[in-house]
């Protein structure tokens, strides 16, 4: 009485765990059990994988049938066992061949007819089989999902059935192709809609050319949404090794469709509402949260002081290390979560604070008590902050278009390649990851601007934070100039843009 295997993954965030499972029939009363850490889902695999062997007109021998997920000492979360789960039982009951299966893992959930769902992680896995000289089994859906790991046989199969006949040799399944990435030219909406609001506009070009974060401040309506929905757009596209990191965070969270990777920075909106596993990851199952959605692109915090205090420092240790980790009962578990942050909000809880015939009767009072659910150390984070004033609605509908995104996502390309240049292939992605003292080298090739970054830092009293984040902006102000030294005009453009540290948000 030999044990049936078909290898799989378990994920621990964006890695694939290699899990055996292992399946003996042996005598005894029928049962039918799953031992090895198996959570609700994997539990409830049995019930599915019963169905689905009654759907192809075969039924569990009246044995003891036992299935293992070895090690037993890691959880096993979802519902992607089915599949395997299935192989090995009919490997098991020699209805599969076991020594062919020996050369797949496999993964997906299975419907009550046999067919097979799609599943979240298909991309890690199919990269954890490549590593291991592996096939992988999956769902038809997700087979051009798995052709992206590369040199790897796939098997795509839409049903249990297609599997068997695949094996028998009786109707051999076609290898998925990747599909085409979705490239082209941006479709969303154009910065020339957004009329005025040439500072704004100044610094959502300089926020996007370093990935800076940035907070937008102002009176309903003054077009901060508006703005933010425009940076997409000028964003250049991700490289080969960022789109991948992308896909396998966006992959383990069951989110990429049509087997395309990702390959434009994610552009994440969560509502202030959203519970804090949704924002920063976990809840019962492991999962990444927006922050980890939005790796490699923009988090947009709207309306920001309403989001929860606890939500929103928790933000604070991701936005300093790129990594969200979240404890579970007994392990951590880590995702990336390097994002770039643009936050919007109204100065006070009516949001005319500062613009005296509108504003409400508590006033200042109001705005300070609203601005006061910002941390200062969240505040402190932030490398831009700017106050949004409404364009006059005369002269919205006067002011001549300004520029379109293309062209201003053009300059962005070009300091973003400056960046690219500098730093290498392994060095940091752009200037708002780059190190202190990296920086620090290209401004003292000009004393006049090191002379004033030392002085503004003394006399607004930046933290050592905010020093170096001052530093980054003059950096990508430079790159978009096109200069190679930081200049005294730099800094004093990046200066401008930042929150007086402790000193609250003045209303205008
Ligand atoms: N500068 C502008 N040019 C053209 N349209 C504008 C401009 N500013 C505002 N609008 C118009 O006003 C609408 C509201 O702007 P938006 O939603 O961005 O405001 P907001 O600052 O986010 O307000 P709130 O604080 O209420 O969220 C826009 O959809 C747009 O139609
Ligand atoms: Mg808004």
């Amino acid at each position: 009485m030999t044990i049936a295997r078909v290898a799989s993954f378990a994920f621990a965030g964006i890695e694939a765990q290699p899990v055996e499972v292992q399946v003996q029939i042996a005598a005894g009363l029928p049962a039918f059990l799953v031992v090895g850490l198996p959570d609700k889902a994997v539990g409830e695999s049995r019930e599915r994988v019963r169905a689905a062997l009654a759907g192809l007109g075969l039924s569990l021998p009246p044995k003891r049938v036992l299935v293992n997920l070895a090690p037993a000492d890691i959880t096993k979360e979802g519902s992607h066992f089915d599949l395997p789960i299935a192989l090995a039982v009919l490997a098991a009951m020699d209805v599969l061949p076991r020594e062919e299966l020996a050369g797949y893992a496999a993964l997906g959930e299975l419907a009550l007819d046999g067919g097979i769902n799609p599943v979240a992680g298909v991309l890690p896995a199919a990269l954890g089989a490549s590593m291991r000289d592996l096939g992988l089994i999956c769902p038809a859906q997700q087979g051009g999902e798995a052709a992206w790991a590369g040199r790897i046989e796939v098997l795509a199969a839409p049903d249990l059935l297609a599997l068997m006949n695949h094996f028998r040799g009786t109707q051999v399944l076609s290898p998925p192709e990747p599909p085409s990435p979705d490239t082209g030219p941006w479709r969303g909406p154009c910065l020339s809609e957004v009329k005025g609001q040439e500072s704004a506009k100044r610094a959502l070009e300089v926020a996007a050319a370093g990935g800076h974060n940035l907070l937008m401040i102002g009176p309903p309506g003054a077009g901060k949404s508006m703005l933010a929905a425009r940076l997409p757009g000028l964003l250049p596209d991700l490289t080969p090794g960022e789109a991948l990191e992308v896909s396998l965070v966006h992959s383990i969270a069951g989110l990429l469709r049509d087997g395309r990777l990702v390959t434009r920075p994610p552009f994440r909106e969560p509502h202030h509402s959203a519970s804090m596993p949704a924002l920063i990851g976990g809840g019962s199952r492991a999962r990444p949260g927006e922050i980890s959605l939005s790796h490699n692109g923009v988090l947009f915090l709207d309306e920001w002081p309403e989001f929860p205090r606890p939500a929103l420092e928790a933000l604070r240790q991701p936005m300093e290390t790129g990594r969200a980790t979240i404890s579970r009962a007994n392990h951590h578990v880590t995702y990336p979560a390097r994002f770039q942050c643009i936050a919007a909000m109204n100065p006070c809880r009516c949001g005319y604070l500062g613009d005296a015939p509108r504003e409400c009767g508590r006033a200042p009072r109001c705005g300070e008590e609203y601005q006061q659910r910002l941390s200062g150390p969240l505040l402190d984070r932030m490398d831009l902050a700017i106050e949004v004033q409404p364009v006059p609605p005369a002269e919205l509908s006067r002011a001549p278009a300004g520029e379109a995104t293309p062209v201003v996502a053009a300059r962005i390309r070009a300091a973003r390649e400056r960046q690219r240049a500098r730093y290498g292939e392994d060095g940091p992605r752009c200037n708002a990851v780059a190190e202190g003292s990296a920086l620090q080298k290209t401004l003292q090739a000009d004393a006049a601007a090191q002379a004033l970054a030392e002085q503004a830092a003394e006399r607004l009293r930046l933290s050592a934070r905010g020093f170096t984040r001052t530093l980054r902006v003059a950096r990508t102000i430079a790159d978009l100039a096109g200069s190679g030294p930081v200049l005294r005009t730099h800094v004093a453009e990046a200066l401008a843009f930042r929150h007086r540290g402790g000193a609250r948000v003045t209303p205008a």
